[in-house]
């Protein structure tokens, strides 16, 4: 799950969504996926299965979207209601999509409104599974499940692992959360041209350079800017890879994420994927220094040891994947400065390599480690800076992006 400031915008603004919910005790989670999407900006449109009614009631529906509610398959103005929504419907979502609904849309059944609905749509298909983990594990659940996927292309968001109902227990079959779904239809929304079946590689978070086994050399990075940055990219149709170090943030959905502790481990993790990236984000906070030895039992203070540590310089993980970068690469790092931010900007774009740079000088008011904000000046390869006012750490991630697709369509184009 990914918190995150929820207010209209790209992809999901203005977008016809139509939400099936279908008769899974996950149904009640359902209103907080149509009240995500209408924040989101998206017009929601609702349809329950009959017994889903039995779990959450149209009214709610309603009340969170602004939108319509529907159970049954009506004629409306001329067009039947389920030619209708599904011909102008941007996208399908069936949050919790049961076995016996999964059954009935690989077999193409159209004996409800939601199955008309999936029938007569051109739109993309997102099903959430949501079911006991003995049932969603049989043969005939994972075979309609294939087709489902394989064949009609639907999207397959989850199922999530973890607590069923009641008496239950634990297993895999439980939906995945609200804002996940979001992100899911986010991306079946906006996946395009010049993301789309790009990958993309980012670092994050702090790096621990440990000194013995209870204490380490460390910093305030919380992980938050490459973490949104990789949200971004995957929103967009990238395949990502997150390199963090420790961060108390939550993998960002569908993205691969790979958590590390030291700088020598970041190096070694993005050195296995940095061969095939496209777009590389080096966003790390990546210690200078480690101590040069690391103990393997806890330094006593009657020792006297602790009081000198010394240092020896750790990797510089930009300058080291250097070699194993992709022709064409677009690469964007970070430059933290307390002064001179410009001219120590335009230098680590140089000595590093980067097309694109973040310059930002941690002492302004709202920006730099630990705070949601951030306030950056952006530099380019061709010299061109651009002052960007404060933002939410989010919201840069979209200004990057949309950046970084500027380069890769003038990369296309040749120029
Ligand atoms: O040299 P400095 O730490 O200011 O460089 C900042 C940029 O270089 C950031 O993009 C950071 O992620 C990257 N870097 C790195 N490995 C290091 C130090 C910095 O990748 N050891």
């Amino acid at each position: 799950m990914t918190a995150r400031p929820l207010a209209p915008r790209p992809p999901w603004a203005g977008r016809r969504v139509v939400l099936g919910v279908t008769a899974g005790i996950a149904a009640y989670k359902a209103v907080q996926l149509a009240r995500d999407l209408a924040r989101l900006g998206a017009r929601v449109d609702t349809v329950l299965s009959s017994s889903a009614r039995r779990f959450v009631g149209p009214l709610s529906f309603a009340g969170v979207t602004g939108g319509s509610v529907h159970t049954r398959i009506l004629a409306t103005e001329g067009a039947a209601l389920h030619i209708r929504l599904g011909t102008e419907a941007d996208l399908i979502i069936v949050a919790p999509a049961t076995a016996d609904f999964i059954a009935k849309a690989a077999q193409g059944r159209a004996d409800g409104l939601l199955t008309a609905i999936l029938l007569s749509t051109r739109a993309p298909v997102i099903l959430a599974p949501a079911m006991n983990d003995r049932m969603y594990s049989h043969p005939q659940t994972q075979r309609n499940l294939e087709h489902c996927r394989d064949v009609l292309g639907y999207r397959l968001a989850g199922p999530g692992s973890g607590a069923l109902a009641v008496g239950e227990g634990e297993g895999p079959g439980r939906m995945l959360e609200p804002a996940d779904l979001a992100d899911h239809a986010g991306r079946a929304l906006g996946e395009a041209e010049p993301f789309l079946g790009r990958t993309v590689l980012v670092t994050a978070g702090p790096t621990r350079e440990p000194m013995d086994p209870v204490r380490y050399l460390g910093n305030r990075s919380s992980g938050r800017m490459g973490f949104a940055i990789a949200r971004e990219a995957w929103l967009r149709g990238a395949d990502v890879t997150l390199v963090t170090g420790p961060s108390s943030l939550p993998d960002p959905v569908g993205v691969r994420t790979v958590r590390v502790e030291t700088a020598s481990d970041m190096l070694s993790e993005v050195k296995k994927s940095i061969t095939k990236a496209d777009i590389v984000v080096y966003a790390a906070a990546v210690a200078d220094f480690r101590p040069a030895e690391r103990r393997d039992r806890k330094i006593k203070k009657s020792s006297g040891d602790g009081r000198t540590i010394e240092l020896t310089e750790n990797p510089d993980i930009a300058l080291e994947s250097w070699a194993g970068r992709r022709n064409g690469v677009v690469r964007v790092g970070f430059a933290l400065e307390t002064e001179e931010l410009l001219e120590g900007a335009r230098k680590k774009l140089e000595e590093k390599g980067f097309d694109l740079v973040l310059a930002n000088d941690p002492g302004e008011p709202g920006a730099g480690f630990d705070v949601p904000t951030n306030r950056v000046t952006l530099l380019d390869r061709e010299g061109r800076v651009e002052e960007l006012p404060l933002l939410a750490k989010e919201e840069l991630a979209v200004v990057v992006m949309d950046r970084v697709a500027d380069r890769l369509r003038s990369v296309a184009r040749g120029a």
